[in-house]
């Protein structure tokens, strides 16, 4: 497989982040990013905001979290310099859909062998990776010195970008939980079947217990019409309030849609390979609702909420 730098190709010489919202400005895109950007006179004066950072989850595996996160990673791209964080540590695999192999990963960041910004790799221009690693399992439970590397790591470049996109494992490890705390919003993703529903109900559970005031929106993807994610989205959120005494805020479905399989298939996101198809139109949509939501908020600095959290002892359970 090639990488980038592989296929010669210029704008990928050299695999450092691009400095974000630079002279490549966002082809007319919903204005809430830029003008969050140029907002006088705090971000004029101090240094650049950080990233806006976005956690994809779930509770079931294999609902399409990286198929959506890799796509809204090539629209966000569009609007200023994005990174996709393999967060599925140990056993990533973001990195086939952007079509690089990457040499580093988060498992060399997180011994120290090199800094997070060394392990970045450059997908496209504006759109960087940094790689989860594959077939380490030791991953998947950071000592607290790790973590600590792994925030440090993100706060040192989170700067760098306009957004941050953790696609993350499925289910309710540490270490999605403390993404997904991490982060300004996590978008949890589930299919209609019930076994799905019923994981992302006990996710979002799970991260309320540690974060009363988590934003979370829910996607339905590969719903088979608007009626049935609908009726998911309706009966989640009830259930939700009912029994949790919070929900989740519906923020849109994506339709079962062959274009999907076909983009993966081609190590592609769907928005790119297809972008006329049924679920890039959803997603744009969803991305449109994503980009207005994030920029009515702060952005935190992943790495920063991240540090934070790393000095804080996990709970038993949590
Ligand atoms: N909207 C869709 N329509 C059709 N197929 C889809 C759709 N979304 C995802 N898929 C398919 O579902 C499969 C699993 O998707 P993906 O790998 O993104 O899931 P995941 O949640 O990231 O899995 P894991 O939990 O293992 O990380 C992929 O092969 C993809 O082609
Ligand atoms: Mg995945």
């Amino acid at each position: 497989m090639a990488t980038s730098e592989e296929r010669g190709d210029a704008s990928h010489e050299s695999p450092q982040p691009r400095a974000a919202g630079s002279a490549h400005g966002p082809p007319g895109a919903d204005g809430g990013w830029e003008s969050l950007a140029s907002r006088p006179p705090f971000y004029a004066a101090a240094r650049r905001p950080a990233a806006h950072s976005l956690c994809v989850a779930s509770g079931k595996g294999g609902v399409g979290k990286t198929a959506v996160a890799a796509s809204l990673a090539q629209l966000f791209a569009r609007l200023g310099s994005t990174l996709i964080v393999d967060g599925d540590l140990g056993v990533g695999n973001a990195h086939i859909l952007q079509d690089v192999q990457p040499e580093r990963h988060l498992g060399d960041v997180v011994c120290g062998r090199v800094s997070l910004r060394d392990a970045l790799v450059s997908c496209e221009p504006h759109l960087d990776l940094v790689c989860g690693g594959s077939g380490l399992p030791h991953l998947a439970h950071l000592e607290p010195s790790e973590r600590r590397l792994l925030a440090l790591g993100l706060a040192d470049v989170q700067r760098d970008y306009r957004a941050m996109l953790v696609d993350c494992g499925a289910g309710v490890s540490d270490q999605t939980l403390d993404f997904a705390e991490g982060s300004d919003g996590t978008l949890l993703v589930t299919t209609p079947d019930v076994t799905a529903l019923t994981d992302a109900y006990a996710f979002y559970k799970v991260l309320l217990a540690r974060q009363p005031d988590a934003l979370v929106w829910l996607v339905v993807n590969r719903a088979q019409d608007a009626a049935e994610a609908q009726r998911v989205l309706e009966r989640f959120e009830h259930v939700s309030r009912r029994f949790l005494g919070a929900s989740p805020k519906g923020i849109g479905w994506i339709p079962d849609d062959p274009a999907v399989r076909a983009a993966v298939n081609r190590r592609r996101a769907v928005v790119r390979a297809e972008p006329t198809s049924p679920s890039s139109r959803a997603l744009a949509e969803l991305f449109a609702r994503l980009v207005r939501e994030l920029s009515a908020r702060e952005p935190a600095g992943l790495g920063t909420r991240l540090s934070e959290l790393s000095t804080r002892p996990r709970r038993l359970g949590a």
